[in-house]
């Protein structure tokens, strides 16, 4: 059966005489049906959608410049795995146990949420949490790095943008929107050159968010959260900052490598400061001289002085 929320926003998308949204509504819980093998749904609703009227029947395809820009990562870890302050921790698991009472929050007038908002310096964890959220939605998850979409298809960057949205309402997913913050940059004219540009790319991305169905979730990341535009940020329910970890996590980090790994290696470093990625590769790198026997410092730095 399709969700409620869903039906909730067709419903307004026909009220308000809005039939492109409405399709795609419609779109997005054929894609649902599909995710859960409801092949008699699946076909009853994709017939229904055809009697719409032949120019909307067709379900989007993206082009192929633009597929080719979509990749699914492969995610290694699960959420236990992952080293979060415990607020964020705790707004993860309510974020996904939400969903389990999509109904109640109905009854109540409300949605479920399913825009988060990642920040952070790189390195600490928004790409490895995207693919961790979408293992635990059992959703794959489609990462696009928007410099991309910005840098390469100057002019067309809405039309674009637009035709992802469509993809992901078609293909039941998490839509991960890797520096986000490209949309920004377009404002100082830095790569996308003029202001108007910006204003219809941005007010693309916000209409798009603005009529997410229920079903999907999407998940924009930034290194720079201060270069995007508000309006952008506000369409996030959930913004979460993964900063480099503290001192007591970088110990908690090693002594749980050296306890999994079952190997003790000299602990004293320098990762303060640093982020995530660095505590994890010179873990790796003390591993690898124990096994090796050597006595090196840790080779991920630049060798040979570079400054
Ligand atoms: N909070 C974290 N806990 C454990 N490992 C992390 C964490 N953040 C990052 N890492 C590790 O660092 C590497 C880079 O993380 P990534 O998710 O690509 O960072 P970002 O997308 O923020 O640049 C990954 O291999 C990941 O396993
Ligand atoms: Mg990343």
């Amino acid at each position: 059966m399709p969700k409620i929320d869903d039906v909730y926003w067709l419903i307004r998308a026909i009220g308000d005489r809005d039939y492109s949204n409405a399709r795609r509504q419609i779109v997005a819980m054929i894609a649902n049906e599909k995710s859960n093998g409801r092949d008699k749904a699946v076909a009853q609703l994709e017939q229904a959608l055809k009697s719409w009227g032949d120019n909307n029947a067709k379900l989007v395809e993206l082009p192929q410049n633009i597929k080719s820009m979509l990749y699914q990562p492969e995610c290694q870890k699960d959420l236990p795995q992952m080293f979060l302050v415990d607020e964020v921790l705790a707004a993860v698991n309510d974020f996904m146990n939400e969903r389990d009472f999509a109904e109640n929050l109905r009854e109540a007038g409300l949605l479920t949420r399913n825009r988060i908002l990642l920040a952070g310096p790189p390195g600490n964890g928004k790409t490895t949490l995207a693919g961790v959220i979408g293992k635990e939605l059992n959703l794959p998850v489609h990462i696009l790095k928007l410099s991309g979409v910005v840098d390469s298809y100057l002019g067309s960057t809405s039309k674009n943008i637009n035709a992802i949205f469509e993809y992901a309402y078609g293909n039941r997913c998490v839509l991960f929107l890797d520096e986000l913050d490209a949309i920004g940059k377009a404002r100082s004219g830095a790569v996308s050159g003029t202001g108007k540009e910006y204003s219809l790319t941005l007010n693309t991305m916000l209409t798009c968010l603005d009529r997410l169905p229920a079903s999907a979730v999407l998940i924009g990341a930034t290194n720079m959260p201060k270069l995007l535009d508000p309006a952008l940020i506000r369409r996030f329910e959930l913004k979460l900052w993964l900063d480099n970890p503290k001192a007591e996590a970088i110990e908690q980090y090693i002594t749980d490598y050296m306890e999994k790994h079952t190997v003790y290696f000299d602990r004293s470093h320098n990762l303060i400061g640093q982020p995530w990625s660095k505590v994890e590769e010179w873990c790796i790198e003390k591993h690898r001289n124990v096994i090796l026997g050597r006595d090196g410092g840790c080779t991920t730095n630049w060798i040979g002085g570079y400054e």
